[in-house]
């Protein structure tokens, strides 16, 4: 029998007109801005990878610390019999969860990324052979139609994704994801906390220009997606604390006035000497920040984990 099963719910250029579409309302505007999952070709996924290695990226280590301290409670919490992950990557951390739930029947994890999924599900199915596993090529950002497996679910969001999407998106996304569950479903969100701001700048400025060097890559994907011409190294990596928002921002200032063809889009953008591009925000919570966004979607907050040093938060939501 068949444990392993890929569905495509993306048309195969859905990315490509979604990258034009986002560069071009993104690098005509004032200020400029680019959505950050254009981050994440091959090259840019191994570098996030690097620098959930770092010392200074703390919360990859919290969120797994917390996982493996909860894992037991979430599983007694949701007896969740499919487990649905959005955004999924490599599975990594979530081998804490599947692992705690007995009575798993399906995984069902979700990602743009079919090399990353069916990378993770060959190693997951070496593992649990008894495991049904049925990825999802799809937008979770979009509405998401899941696989008929049996219930109750439990829906997860790991790794403070959700930070990413701005407070518009973020509402959508919540409410997207509130109409995925029935009665006795749950949702497990992962949410980085507000800390003290040098820890946080850090945490996106890394000695080792590991994170410098993540943030230029979205250059990289333009050039190459779009046949443009930036030079990377004609910008500098920005990573600030936006106090009033609550949030990092991650930007590109350019290290001179300088002139970008992008022949797919026929555009020529001009950059201002120290003129920047916002890249990513990557908002940090608290719990009545969290507690209050679940609610305005259709959810109660049920549990509320953070690590030792309270740096990250895993909080079990229901559908009310
Ligand atoms: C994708 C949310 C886990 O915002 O912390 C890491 C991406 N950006 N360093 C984050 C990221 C810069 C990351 N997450």
């Amino acid at each position: 029998m068949s444990q392993f099963e890929l569905t495509r719910t993306l048309p195969e250029d859905a990315t490509g007109a979604a990258l034009r579409a986002d560069v071009l309302h993104g690098l005509t505007r004032t200020p400029k801005i680019l959505p950050p999952k254009w981050f994440y070709d091959a090259r840019g996924s191994e570098l996030f990878e690097e620098i959930t290695r770092l010392d200074e990226y703390y919360p990859t280590r919290a969120e797994r610390e917390i996982l493996i301290a909860r894992a037991p409670m979430i599983a007694a919490a949701t007896r969740a019999s499919t487990l649905v992950e959005l955004g999924s990557g490599s599975s990594d951390k979530t081998r804490h969860l599947l692992d705690a739930l007995p009575g798993l029947h399906s995984y069902v994890p979700v990602d743009v990324s079919g090399s990353a999924l069916t990378g993770a599900a060959e190693a997951l199915l070496g593992e649990r052979p008894d495991l049904r596993i049925h990825a999802l090529i799809a937008d979770f950002t979009a509405g998401l139609v899941l696989p008929d497996t049996p219930g109750p679910r439990l829906v997860v969001f790991l790794g403070g994704t959700v930070g990413n999407l701005l407070p518009d998106e973020r509402s959508a996304f919540l409410t997207s994801v509130r109409a995925l569950l029935a009665p006795g479903d749950a949702l497990l969100l992962g949410t980085d906390l507000v800390k003290d701001e040098a820890v946080l700048v850090r945490a996106y400025d890394d000695e080792a220009g590991v994170t410098a060097e993540f943030n230029k890559n979205v250059l990289s994907v333009i050039n190459r997606e779009l046949g443009a011409d930036f030079d990377p190294a004609d910008f500098g990596h920005v990573a600030l604390w936006n106090a009033e928002q609550e949030w990092i921002e991650m930007r590109l200032r350019a290290r001179r006035a300088l002139t970008a063809k992008i022949p797919e889009l026929d555009l020529v953008v001009h950059f201002a000497a120290g003129e920047e591009v916002r890249t990513e925000v990557s908002a940090k919570f608290r719990q009545d920040g969290v507690r209050s966004e679940l609610a305005a979607a259709g959810m109660e907050l049920t549990h509320w984990w953070t690590d030792e040093a309270n740096r990250f938060a895993l909080s079990l939501a229901t559908a009310v």
